[in-house]
Protein backbone atom coordinates (compact mmCIF):
# COMPACT_ATOMS: atom_id res chain seq x y z
CA UNK A 1 0.00 0.00 0.00
CA UNK A 2 1.35 3.65 -0.98
CA UNK A 3 -0.92 5.69 0.85
CA UNK A 4 1.34 8.91 2.09
CA UNK A 5 0.25 11.90 0.99
CA UNK A 6 3.64 12.83 -0.81
CA UNK A 7 4.22 9.72 -2.94
CA UNK A 8 3.61 12.27 -5.81
CA UNK A 9 6.61 14.81 -4.91
CA UNK A 10 8.84 11.38 -4.21
CA UNK A 11 8.21 9.99 -7.09
CA UNK A 12 9.17 13.17 -8.88
CA UNK A 13 12.25 13.55 -6.82
CA UNK A 14 13.51 9.75 -7.77
CA UNK A 15 12.38 10.68 -11.66
CA UNK A 16 14.56 13.89 -11.87
CA UNK A 17 17.85 11.28 -10.49
CA UNK A 18 16.69 8.15 -12.89
CA UNK A 19 15.40 9.28 -15.93
CA UNK A 20 13.39 6.91 -17.88
CA UNK A 21 11.94 6.66 -21.39
CA UNK A 22 8.07 7.55 -21.77
CA UNK A 23 6.09 7.09 -24.76
CA UNK A 24 2.96 9.61 -25.15
CA UNK A 25 0.38 8.55 -27.78
CA UNK A 26 -2.09 11.60 -28.16
CA UNK A 27 0.79 14.21 -27.52
CA UNK A 28 -0.70 16.98 -28.99
CA UNK A 29 -3.72 17.00 -27.27
CA UNK A 30 -5.23 18.68 -23.86
CA UNK A 31 -3.97 15.97 -21.73
CA UNK A 32 -1.36 14.38 -23.42
CA UNK A 33 0.44 17.98 -24.40
CA UNK A 34 0.39 18.19 -20.35
CA UNK A 35 1.91 14.86 -19.40
CA UNK A 36 4.60 15.94 -21.98
CA UNK A 37 5.08 19.42 -19.78
CA UNK A 38 5.08 17.83 -16.78
CA UNK A 39 7.90 14.71 -18.10
CA UNK A 40 10.22 16.98 -20.04
CA UNK A 41 10.22 19.46 -16.75
CA UNK A 42 11.49 16.30 -15.02
CA UNK A 43 14.21 15.66 -17.16
CA UNK A 44 12.45 12.64 -18.52
CA UNK A 45 13.08 10.93 -22.70
CA UNK A 46 9.62 11.02 -24.05
CA UNK A 47 8.45 9.60 -27.62
CA UNK A 48 5.09 11.33 -28.83
CA UNK A 49 2.93 9.93 -31.26
CA UNK A 50 -0.65 11.96 -32.82
CA UNK A 51 -2.10 11.98 -36.52
CA UNK A 52 -3.39 15.77 -35.45
CA UNK A 53 -6.51 14.95 -35.65
CA UNK A 54 -7.50 16.82 -32.86
CA UNK A 55 -4.47 17.82 -31.68
CA UNK A 56 -2.77 20.96 -32.81
CA UNK A 57 1.03 21.45 -33.20
CA UNK A 58 0.12 24.93 -31.26
CA UNK A 59 0.30 22.46 -28.15
CA UNK A 60 3.85 21.00 -28.63
CA UNK A 61 4.55 24.69 -29.46
CA UNK A 62 3.90 26.25 -26.14
CA UNK A 63 5.71 22.91 -24.45
CA UNK A 64 8.73 23.96 -26.21
CA UNK A 65 8.46 27.65 -25.10
CA UNK A 66 7.71 26.67 -21.47
CA UNK A 67 10.60 23.66 -21.02
CA UNK A 68 14.69 24.66 -21.80
CA UNK A 69 16.35 23.97 -24.91
CA UNK A 70 18.25 20.78 -23.46
CA UNK A 71 14.63 18.99 -22.26
CA UNK A 72 13.06 19.72 -25.50
CA UNK A 73 16.27 18.10 -26.69
CA UNK A 74 14.75 14.61 -24.65
CA UNK A 75 11.62 14.94 -27.28
CA UNK A 76 10.47 12.84 -30.52
CA UNK A 77 7.98 13.19 -32.11
CA UNK A 78 6.63 10.95 -34.57
CA UNK A 79 3.59 11.94 -36.66
CA UNK A 80 1.74 8.65 -37.05
CA UNK A 81 -1.60 6.96 -36.38
CA UNK A 82 -2.55 4.24 -33.64
CA UNK A 83 -4.19 2.47 -36.77
CA UNK A 84 -1.72 1.59 -38.10
CA UNK A 85 -0.31 -1.12 -36.38
CA UNK A 86 3.49 -0.08 -37.56
CA UNK A 87 3.54 3.46 -36.24
CA UNK A 88 2.36 1.82 -33.02
CA UNK A 89 5.47 -0.50 -32.73
CA UNK A 90 7.70 2.50 -34.12
CA UNK A 91 6.61 4.16 -31.49
CA UNK A 92 6.77 1.82 -28.71
CA UNK A 93 10.39 0.75 -29.56
CA UNK A 94 13.17 1.87 -26.78
CA UNK A 95 10.00 2.55 -24.50
CA UNK A 96 10.15 1.97 -20.49
CA UNK A 97 6.52 3.60 -19.79
CA UNK A 98 3.53 3.94 -22.25
CA UNK A 99 0.59 6.09 -21.38
CA UNK A 100 -2.14 5.79 -23.65
CA UNK A 101 -4.35 8.78 -24.92
CA UNK A 102 -4.66 9.05 -28.20
CA UNK A 103 -8.86 8.65 -29.05
CA UNK A 104 -11.40 10.09 -30.42
CA UNK A 105 -13.49 11.98 -27.26
CA UNK A 106 -16.95 13.36 -27.66
CA UNK A 107 -19.97 11.56 -26.85
CA UNK A 108 -21.85 13.75 -29.32
CA UNK A 109 -19.31 12.76 -31.69
CA UNK A 110 -19.50 8.84 -31.36
CA UNK A 111 -23.35 9.21 -31.86
CA UNK A 112 -22.88 11.29 -35.35
CA UNK A 113 -19.64 8.93 -36.53
CA UNK A 114 -19.77 5.55 -34.29
CA UNK A 115 -17.62 3.66 -36.92
CA UNK A 116 -14.53 6.41 -37.04
CA UNK A 117 -15.05 6.46 -33.41
CA UNK A 118 -14.56 2.51 -33.07
CA UNK A 119 -11.70 2.84 -35.53
CA UNK A 120 -10.00 5.04 -33.51
CA UNK A 121 -10.94 3.75 -29.61
CA UNK A 122 -11.10 -0.10 -30.36
CA UNK A 123 -9.06 -1.08 -32.99
CA UNK A 124 -6.25 1.89 -32.60
CA UNK A 125 -6.44 1.27 -28.74
CA UNK A 126 -5.68 -2.59 -29.63
CA UNK A 127 -2.78 -2.18 -31.88
CA UNK A 128 -1.37 -0.33 -29.28
CA UNK A 129 -1.67 -2.87 -26.93
CA UNK A 130 0.26 -5.40 -29.26
CA UNK A 131 2.75 -3.07 -29.90
CA UNK A 132 3.56 -2.48 -26.60
CA UNK A 133 3.19 -5.83 -25.37
CA UNK A 134 5.67 -7.30 -28.20
CA UNK A 135 8.20 -3.93 -26.86
CA UNK A 136 7.98 -5.64 -23.73
CA UNK A 137 7.42 -2.16 -21.92
CA UNK A 138 7.17 -2.03 -18.44
CA UNK A 139 3.85 -0.71 -18.22
CA UNK A 140 0.99 0.60 -20.02
CA UNK A 141 -1.61 3.26 -18.60
CA UNK A 142 -4.19 4.33 -20.56
CA UNK A 143 -6.92 6.54 -20.47
CA UNK A 144 -10.00 5.17 -19.71
CA UNK A 145 -13.54 7.24 -19.19
CA UNK A 146 -16.03 7.84 -16.06
CA UNK A 147 -18.63 7.22 -19.12
CA UNK A 148 -18.25 3.41 -18.42
CA UNK A 149 -20.61 4.12 -15.89
CA UNK A 150 -23.53 3.81 -18.15
CA UNK A 151 -26.74 3.90 -17.00
CA UNK A 152 -25.67 3.04 -13.05
CA UNK A 153 -27.15 5.04 -10.98
CA UNK A 154 -25.07 4.84 -8.10
CA UNK A 155 -23.03 8.02 -6.26
CA UNK A 156 -20.24 7.98 -5.99
CA UNK A 157 -19.24 5.62 -8.43
CA UNK A 158 -16.86 2.65 -7.01
CA UNK A 159 -14.74 0.67 -9.71
CA UNK A 160 -16.44 -2.44 -9.49
CA UNK A 161 -20.10 -1.29 -10.19
CA UNK A 162 -20.57 -0.04 -13.56
CA UNK A 163 -24.18 -0.21 -15.65
CA UNK A 164 -24.75 -0.34 -19.18
CA UNK A 165 -23.25 2.35 -21.81
CA UNK A 166 -24.98 5.09 -23.12
CA UNK A 167 -23.39 5.72 -25.89
CA UNK A 168 -20.61 4.57 -28.58
CA UNK A 169 -18.16 6.04 -27.53
CA UNK A 170 -18.89 4.89 -23.84
CA UNK A 171 -18.86 1.62 -25.58
CA UNK A 172 -15.11 1.96 -26.90
CA UNK A 173 -13.74 2.62 -23.64
CA UNK A 174 -15.65 0.12 -22.09
CA UNK A 175 -14.58 -2.18 -24.68
CA UNK A 176 -10.61 -0.84 -24.12
CA UNK A 177 -11.18 -2.51 -19.71
CA UNK A 178 -12.17 -5.20 -21.29
CA UNK A 179 -9.23 -6.36 -24.05
CA UNK A 180 -6.42 -4.86 -20.87
CA UNK A 181 -8.16 -7.29 -18.47
CA UNK A 182 -7.98 -9.98 -21.48
CA UNK A 183 -4.26 -8.87 -22.03
CA UNK A 184 -3.36 -9.76 -18.58
CA UNK A 185 -5.13 -13.37 -18.32
CA UNK A 186 -3.85 -14.33 -21.76
CA UNK A 187 -0.69 -12.50 -22.17
CA UNK A 188 0.45 -12.02 -18.18
CA UNK A 189 0.97 -7.94 -19.69
CA UNK A 190 -0.44 -5.95 -16.84
CA UNK A 191 -1.99 -2.34 -17.64
CA UNK A 192 -3.51 0.18 -15.97
CA UNK A 193 -6.83 2.30 -16.80
CA UNK A 194 -7.48 5.25 -15.46
CA UNK A 195 -10.99 6.38 -15.59
CA UNK A 196 -11.01 10.19 -16.20
CA UNK A 197 -14.12 12.30 -14.83
CA UNK A 198 -13.96 15.70 -16.75
CA UNK A 199 -10.46 16.76 -16.88
CA UNK A 200 -10.13 20.41 -17.41
CA UNK A 201 -6.94 22.92 -17.63
CA UNK A 202 -4.46 24.98 -19.85
CA UNK A 203 -4.57 23.80 -23.77
CA UNK A 204 -8.38 22.13 -23.35
CA UNK A 205 -9.55 23.30 -27.08
CA UNK A 206 -12.13 25.51 -26.45
CA UNK A 207 -13.32 25.71 -30.32
CA UNK A 208 -15.43 23.22 -32.37
CA UNK A 209 -18.90 21.47 -31.90
CA UNK A 210 -17.44 18.86 -29.95
CA UNK A 211 -15.17 20.72 -27.38
CA UNK A 212 -15.98 20.08 -23.78
CA UNK A 213 -17.95 22.49 -21.42
CA UNK A 214 -15.31 24.53 -19.50
CA UNK A 215 -13.25 25.68 -22.68
CA UNK A 216 -16.41 26.36 -24.03
CA UNK A 217 -17.73 28.57 -21.29
CA UNK A 218 -14.46 30.35 -20.93
CA UNK A 219 -14.16 31.47 -24.75
CA UNK A 220 -18.46 32.44 -24.75
CA UNK A 221 -18.10 34.62 -21.83
CA UNK A 222 -14.39 36.31 -23.08
CA UNK A 223 -16.39 36.90 -26.52
CA UNK A 224 -19.54 37.93 -26.02
CA UNK A 225 -21.01 34.60 -27.09
CA UNK A 226 -24.68 32.91 -26.70
CA UNK A 227 -24.03 30.33 -23.41
CA UNK A 228 -26.16 27.61 -23.66
CA UNK A 229 -26.41 25.04 -21.12
CA UNK A 230 -27.95 21.64 -21.63
CA UNK A 231 -31.34 20.78 -19.73
CA UNK A 232 -32.23 22.48 -16.77
CA UNK A 233 -28.43 23.48 -15.41
CA UNK A 234 -29.03 20.81 -12.30
CA UNK A 235 -26.96 18.05 -14.17
CA UNK A 236 -23.68 17.43 -11.78
CA UNK A 237 -20.00 16.57 -12.64
CA UNK A 238 -16.98 15.78 -10.86
CA UNK A 239 -14.39 18.09 -12.29
CA UNK A 240 -10.97 17.16 -12.08
CA UNK A 241 -8.18 19.78 -12.79
CA UNK A 242 -5.59 18.54 -15.37
CA UNK A 243 -2.60 18.21 -12.81
CA UNK A 244 -4.44 15.99 -11.01
CA UNK A 245 -4.65 13.70 -14.13
CA UNK A 246 -0.87 13.92 -14.71
CA UNK A 247 -0.28 12.88 -10.96
CA UNK A 248 -2.41 9.34 -11.49
CA UNK A 249 -0.40 9.04 -14.70
CA UNK A 250 2.82 9.04 -13.33
CA UNK A 251 1.72 7.18 -10.14
CA UNK A 252 0.34 4.31 -11.97
CA UNK A 253 2.87 4.05 -14.52
CA UNK A 254 5.49 3.78 -12.00
CA UNK A 255 4.03 1.60 -9.22
CA UNK A 256 5.76 -1.67 -8.13
CA UNK A 257 2.76 -2.87 -5.84
CA UNK A 258 1.17 -6.28 -7.82
CA UNK A 259 -1.66 -5.59 -6.72
CA UNK A 260 -2.38 -2.23 -8.51
CA UNK A 261 -1.77 -3.55 -11.25
CA UNK A 262 -4.14 -4.93 -13.87
CA UNK A 263 -7.05 -2.37 -12.45
CA UNK A 264 -8.99 0.36 -13.53
CA UNK A 265 -9.07 3.68 -11.50
CA UNK A 266 -11.07 7.00 -11.29
CA UNK A 267 -9.58 10.14 -11.67
CA UNK A 268 -11.33 12.59 -10.46
CA UNK A 269 -11.44 15.55 -7.45
CA UNK A 270 -14.17 13.85 -5.30
CA UNK A 271 -16.64 16.61 -5.62
CA UNK A 272 -19.81 17.29 -7.20
CA UNK A 273 -20.77 20.91 -9.03
CA UNK A 274 -23.94 20.92 -10.90
CA UNK A 275 -23.94 23.23 -14.78
CA UNK A 276 -25.76 26.14 -12.62
CA UNK A 277 -22.91 26.27 -9.85
CA UNK A 278 -20.22 25.90 -12.93
CA UNK A 279 -21.43 28.95 -15.06
CA UNK A 280 -21.22 30.88 -11.48
CA UNK A 281 -17.69 30.16 -10.75
CA UNK A 282 -16.75 30.68 -14.72
CA UNK A 283 -18.39 34.01 -14.83
CA UNK A 284 -17.18 35.30 -11.84
CA UNK A 285 -13.48 34.34 -12.98
CA UNK A 286 -14.06 36.18 -16.76
CA UNK A 287 -15.86 39.29 -15.33
CA UNK A 288 -12.90 41.23 -13.63
CA UNK A 289 -11.24 41.41 -17.12
CA UNK A 290 -14.41 41.54 -19.08
CA UNK A 291 -17.18 43.29 -17.14
CA UNK A 292 -19.59 42.13 -19.80
CA UNK A 293 -19.79 38.84 -18.89
CA UNK A 294 -21.20 39.77 -15.37
CA UNK A 295 -24.59 40.29 -17.20
CA UNK A 296 -24.64 37.13 -18.77
CA UNK A 297 -27.12 34.68 -18.20
CA UNK A 298 -27.03 31.01 -20.22
CA UNK A 299 -29.82 30.12 -22.33
CA UNK A 300 -31.08 26.36 -21.54
CA UNK A 301 -31.98 24.09 -24.10
CA UNK A 302 -32.63 20.18 -24.53
CA UNK A 303 -30.46 17.38 -22.62
CA UNK A 304 -28.40 15.96 -24.86
CA UNK A 305 -28.30 12.42 -25.87
CA UNK A 306 -25.83 9.96 -24.12
CA UNK A 307 -25.27 11.82 -21.41
CA UNK A 308 -25.67 10.93 -17.61
CA UNK A 309 -27.22 13.27 -15.50
CA UNK A 310 -25.38 12.93 -12.10
CA UNK A 311 -21.36 11.79 -12.07
CA UNK A 312 -19.16 11.58 -9.06
CA UNK A 313 -16.46 9.84 -8.14
CA UNK A 314 -15.25 7.63 -5.04
CA UNK A 315 -11.35 7.97 -5.05
CA UNK A 316 -10.54 6.00 -2.75
CA UNK A 317 -8.89 3.15 -4.66
CA UNK A 318 -6.80 4.98 -6.25
CA UNK A 319 -5.75 6.80 -3.28
CA UNK A 320 -4.98 3.78 -1.63
CA UNK A 321 -3.05 1.76 -4.32
CA UNK A 322 -1.48 4.48 -6.17
CA UNK A 323 -0.90 7.16 -3.31
CA UNK A 324 -3.16 9.53 -5.51
CA UNK A 325 -3.85 12.53 -3.71
CA UNK A 326 -5.81 15.23 -6.13
CA UNK A 327 -4.15 18.80 -5.01
CA UNK A 328 -6.27 20.50 -6.98
CA UNK A 329 -10.29 21.35 -5.93
CA UNK A 330 -12.30 22.60 -8.93
CA UNK A 331 -11.83 26.28 -7.56
CA UNK A 332 -8.37 26.12 -7.57
CA UNK A 333 -8.16 24.31 -11.14
CA UNK A 334 -10.68 27.16 -12.48
CA UNK A 335 -8.25 29.79 -11.21
CA UNK A 336 -5.12 28.02 -13.62
CA UNK A 337 -7.85 27.60 -15.84
CA UNK A 338 -8.62 31.38 -15.67
CA UNK A 339 -5.68 32.77 -16.22
CA UNK A 340 -4.82 30.50 -19.27
CA UNK A 341 -7.88 31.39 -21.00
CA UNK A 342 -8.14 35.01 -20.34
CA UNK A 343 -4.78 35.02 -21.68
CA UNK A 344 -4.79 33.39 -24.90
CA UNK A 345 -8.33 34.12 -26.21
CA UNK A 346 -8.31 37.81 -25.31
CA UNK A 347 -8.53 40.05 -28.19
N1 LIG B 1 -10.74 15.31 -21.30
C1 LIG B 1 -11.52 14.56 -20.56
O1 LIG B 1 -12.27 15.03 -19.70
C2 LIG B 1 -11.56 13.06 -20.74
C3 LIG B 1 -12.46 12.30 -19.98
C4 LIG B 1 -12.46 10.91 -20.14
C5 LIG B 1 -11.55 10.30 -21.00
N2 LIG B 1 -10.70 11.08 -21.74
C6 LIG B 1 -9.77 10.39 -22.65
O2 LIG B 1 -8.48 10.96 -22.47
C7 LIG B 1 -7.75 10.89 -23.69
C8 LIG B 1 -7.19 12.25 -24.05
O3 LIG B 1 -8.27 13.17 -24.18
P1 LIG B 1 -8.07 14.72 -24.42
O4 LIG B 1 -9.14 15.40 -23.66
O5 LIG B 1 -6.67 15.10 -24.22
O6 LIG B 1 -8.47 14.81 -25.96
P2 LIG B 1 -7.72 15.49 -27.21
O7 LIG B 1 -8.66 15.38 -28.35
O8 LIG B 1 -7.25 16.86 -26.82
O9 LIG B 1 -6.45 14.56 -27.39
C9 LIG B 1 -6.47 13.36 -28.10
C10 LIG B 1 -5.24 13.32 -28.98
O10 LIG B 1 -5.18 12.07 -29.65
C11 LIG B 1 -4.84 12.28 -31.01
N3 LIG B 1 -5.38 11.16 -31.79
C12 LIG B 1 -6.68 10.84 -31.98
N4 LIG B 1 -6.80 9.77 -32.78
C13 LIG B 1 -5.54 9.40 -33.09
C14 LIG B 1 -5.00 8.38 -33.90
N5 LIG B 1 -5.80 7.53 -34.58
N6 LIG B 1 -3.66 8.27 -34.01
C15 LIG B 1 -2.84 9.13 -33.35
N7 LIG B 1 -3.30 10.14 -32.60
C16 LIG B 1 -4.63 10.28 -32.46
C17 LIG B 1 -5.48 13.60 -31.36
O11 LIG B 1 -4.93 14.24 -32.50
C18 LIG B 1 -5.26 14.40 -30.08
O12 LIG B 1 -4.03 15.08 -30.10
C19 LIG B 1 -8.72 10.29 -24.70
O13 LIG B 1 -8.50 8.90 -24.74
C20 LIG B 1 -10.08 10.57 -24.11
O14 LIG B 1 -11.04 9.67 -24.56
C21 LIG B 1 -10.67 12.43 -21.64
Amino acid sequence: MNASAGAYAELQARLKVTPATWLITGVAGFIGSNLLETLLKLDQKVVGLDNFSTGFQHNLDEVQSLVTPDQWGNFTFIQGDIRHPEDCAKACSGVDYVLHEAALGSVPRSVEDPALTNENNITGFLNMLIAARDAGVKRFVYAASSSTYGDHPGLPKVEDRIGNPLSPYAVTKLVNELYAQVFARTYEFKTIGLRYFNIFGRRQDPDGAYAAVIPKWFAALIKGETLYINGDGSTSRDFCYIDNCVQANLLAATTDDEAALDQVYNVAYGERTSLNELFGLIRDRVSPAYPAAAEVEPVYRDFRVGDVLHSLADIGKARELLGYAPGYSITRGLDEAAGWYLEHLAG
